[in-house]
């Protein structure tokens, strides 16, 4: 397959206009449009293909109640605003899924027993999959706000009881509103971030 660049209308849409939003229009989801932004999310690169990261979206009253409960005090409204919130989060027990997605080899004994091992690559993989999500969110013409201030503990205690998967962030999802963004932030130049050696 050819692979063409993109034009700047899908550049600005996934990266230079993009933004983090603080608030929501008052318009729904589209039918479906879960689905498809998961159907884009997992076609995203994870080591030996693990795909950890698992996903809630919270849209009803009832299911925003518990989340109200686990956010920071600055990310209420914001989060109850949207029309959908999804907890980003990672399945700690991923390599019990490595002969399913990885069949060629004997993966999952890379793992067993292995804390650390399952620890960073859970948190790598997954948080490598959140981004793949912001992107398919943008690319389908949503936006996002993503969140970290939270009680992770409660969260975690709520939303997965048995202790299996874990939160790595939440994020808004929705059509943004404009008026609520703060002013863009710097980013750092080529030249303090990156070396070619
Ligand atoms: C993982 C992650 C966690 C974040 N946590 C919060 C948060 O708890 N509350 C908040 O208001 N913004 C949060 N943000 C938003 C960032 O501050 C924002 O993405 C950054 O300033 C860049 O903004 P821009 O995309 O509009 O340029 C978070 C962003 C990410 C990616």
């Amino acid at each position: 397959m050819t692979v063409k660049k993109l034009d700047q209308t899908a550049l600005d849409t996934l990266f230079l206009s993009a933004r983090s939003h603080n608030g929501w229009q008052d318009k729904s989801l589209p039918d479906g449009i879960i689905e498809q932004i998961y159907e884009l999310m997992k076609m995203g690169p994870t080591s030996a293909n693990s795909c950890p990261a698992r996903f809630v979206f919270v849209q009803s009253d009832a299911a925003k109640l518990r989340l109200k409960a686990c956010l920071a005090a600055g990310n209420v409204e914001k989060s109850m605003s949207a029309p959908a919130v999804a907890i980003i989060a990672m399945d700690m027990e991923f390599y019990e899924k490595l002969p399913q997605l990885f069949p060629h080899d004997d993966a999952r004994s890379w793992f067993i027993g292995n804390e650390k091992k399952i620890e960073e690559n859970a948190f790598r993989n997954s948080s490598l999959q959140a981004a793949y999500f912001m992107l398919a969110v943008r690319s389908l013409g949503l936006d996002c706000g993503p969140m970290s201030g939270l009680d992770y503990d409660k969260l975690n205690n709520e939303f997965f009881p048995d202790g299996k998967v874990k939160c790595n962030f939440i994020c808004a999802i929705g059509y943004g509103d404009d008026s609520k963004l703060y002013g863009r932030l710097p980013r750092l130049t080529f030249d303090e971030a990156c070396q070619v050696l």
